[in-house]
């Protein structure tokens, strides 16, 4: 029933919408807002600041602002229709998910309350702030309908949101709060913070095991994944790619001195899967050979698979990598180590090119040296890579594609498709081959 009455509401917004920026108009017009300064540093930090900030998705709605039909032709504009397109993104629907049966199933394991009343199901399905506040607000009640409305990844607006109207806004747009989202570091970190988690967003091991999906958010895909509601970009695959490792180990390491200050410990999340997980049959491509030490974990098979390619030796995060890999690794000492990963590897931010990625990973795989590790995760990484980082230096889309179909073969039990067990390690040999050639 619940279900019935969000898409009730839709048909009805533009009267809405209408009510909602006429009264926010004569707000502003009473009390304007002094234009927030902006520096470098806050442009990069979680968009959304203040809960009395948000002005809700329907200000942004209506036909003549971001509600058209047809996007506008003017190519310095913005299209202007981008409430219909996020209105088929996945996103609109985040909020309606946790009245499905899955939600009901994981709020039932973790013996929470409601997964619609739950804050830290809140916190990502619809955005931090809202799910801050006494929910029974009726604006907390609507605007949470929207799932993940426009400010929960363009921030706070009743701070810009008279001010962006005006024809002479490009220009005076970086005097404002909003954040850039055509900069591909800015998109990256803010969808990192609910797709990697973040302090107050965390899908932990605790969340997993009582039916959650695993967060495994690769930024180029993802942003591919999203119908488009922006004009074509020039930005390169590769240059989102290499954006987004960079971004997504720096939001994972966050996230892992969160949870090894305040999380449930030792964070089974942080490590392969398929360590615990697996059967029990030999051979088991677990028991090759491969740098880590048997009994060791396995941590950071997802995010860390290719980090040292992208920005080079990280000599910090090897320190880490081996605090981490112990049976229980010492709270005090991986937030420690956390930290000096970080420092590390800011220093090496303005080194970062995606050639050298290229290069980096293509020598490791003619030695050897990336089979070895084979898991699951930096397989997947791997094939991610190499199709962003095109035209790859001798792997065509092709190879990569001969290299894939020939990891269906082999003794691993899962997981399967009609071609087969797949099995990662034959995957990447392949490739080392075609590498080779
Ligand atoms: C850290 C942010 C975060 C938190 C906290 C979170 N989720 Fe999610 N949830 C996501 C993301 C991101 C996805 C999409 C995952 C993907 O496809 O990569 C998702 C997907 C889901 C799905 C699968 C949706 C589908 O279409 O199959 C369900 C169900 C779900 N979440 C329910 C919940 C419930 C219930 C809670 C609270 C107990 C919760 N989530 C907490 C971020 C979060
Ligand atoms: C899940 C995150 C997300 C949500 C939700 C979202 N956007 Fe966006 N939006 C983006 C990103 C990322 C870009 C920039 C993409 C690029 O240029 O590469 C963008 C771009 C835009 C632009 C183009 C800006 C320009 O300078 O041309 C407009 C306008 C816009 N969004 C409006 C909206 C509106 C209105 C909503 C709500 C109906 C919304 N967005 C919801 C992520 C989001
Ligand atoms: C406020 C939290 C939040 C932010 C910020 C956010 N997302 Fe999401 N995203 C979600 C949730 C929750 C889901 C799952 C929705 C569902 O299925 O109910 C999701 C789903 C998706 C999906 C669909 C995944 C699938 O398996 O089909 C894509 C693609 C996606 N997000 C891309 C992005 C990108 C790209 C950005 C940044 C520009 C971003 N998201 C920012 C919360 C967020
Ligand atoms: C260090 C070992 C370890 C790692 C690593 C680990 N798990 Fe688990 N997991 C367990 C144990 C032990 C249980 C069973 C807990 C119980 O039944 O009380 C479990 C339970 C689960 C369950 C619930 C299964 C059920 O039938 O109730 C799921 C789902 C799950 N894990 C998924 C994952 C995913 C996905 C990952 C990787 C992100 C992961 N686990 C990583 C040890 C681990």
């Amino acid at each position: 029933m619940d279900n019935l009455k969000l898409w009730y509401w839709r048909p009805i917004l533009p009267i809405l919408i209408g009510v909602w920026i006429v009264a926010i108009f004569a707000v502003r017009w009473f009390a304007p807002a002094p234009p927030a300064p902006q520096t470098p540093s806050s442009r990069l930090q979680p968009s959304i600041t203040n809960p009395s900030a948000l002005a809700g998705t329907p200000t942004c709605s209506a036909r003549g602002c971001h509600g058209g039909i047809d996007a506008t032709p003017n190519p310095d504009r913005c299209q202007q229709n981008e409430y219909m397109q996020w209105a088929r993104d996945p996103h609109a629907d985040a909020y309606r998910t946790l009245f499905s049966e899955r939600s009901q199933n994981i709020a039932k394991h973790l013996g929470d309350k409601k997964a619609h009343e739950d804050p830290r199901c809140l916190a990502c399905h619809t955005n931090l702030l809202l799910a801050s506040l006494p929910q029974d607000r009726a604006f907390v009640q609507q605007e949470r309908l929207f799932g993940v409305g426009c400010e929960s990844c363009h921030g706070s607006a009743t701070g810009w949101l008279a001010a962006h109207t005006a024809p002479d806004w490009r220009q005076k747009k970086s005097r404002y709060a909003m954040p850039d989202l055509a900069d591909a570091t800015v998109a990256a970190r803010t969808c990192a913070g609910c797709h990697v988690g973040a302090p107050g967003r965390d899908v932990n091991h605790d969340l997993i095991a009582a039916g959650h999906p695993r967060l495994a958010f690769e930024y180029g895909t993802y942003q591919a994944k999203m119908p488009a509601h922006w004009r074509p970009s020039k930005k390169s695959d590769a240059h989102l790619w290499t954006v987004g490792q960079v971004v997504t180990a720096q939001a994972a390491l966050e996230l892992l001195a969160h949870r090894a200050n305040a999380g449930p410990w030792p964070e089974f999340a942080e490590y392969d899967c398929f360590a615990c997980h697996h059967s029990l049959t030999q051979p088991s491509a677990r028991q090759a050979p491969s740098r880590r030490k048997p009994g060791t974990l396995p941590w950071g098979s997802w995010y860390f698979a290719l980090t040292r390619d992208v920005a080079g030796p990280l000599p910090a995060l090897d320190v880490l990598e081996k605090t981490m890999q112990k049976p229980l690794p010492d709270r005090k000492q991986v937030a420690a180590d956390t930290a000096a990963v970080l420092a590390e590897m800011k220093k090496h931010h303005e080194t970062v090119v995606y050639e050298n990625s290229r290069k980096r990973i293509l020598d490791r795989l003619r030695t050897g040296t990336l089979a070895a590790d084979a898991s699951w995760d930096s397989a997947e990484q791997l094939y991610l890579a190499l199709h962003a980082l095109k035209p790859s230096s001798g792997l065509s889309d092709l190879a990569v594609e001969r290299a894939f179909a020939a990891g269906f073969d082999g003794p691993l039990s899962w997981p399967r498709d009609r071609r087969g067990p797949f099995q990662p390690s034959r995957f990447v040999e392949k490739l080392k081959l075609l590498a080779s050639e």
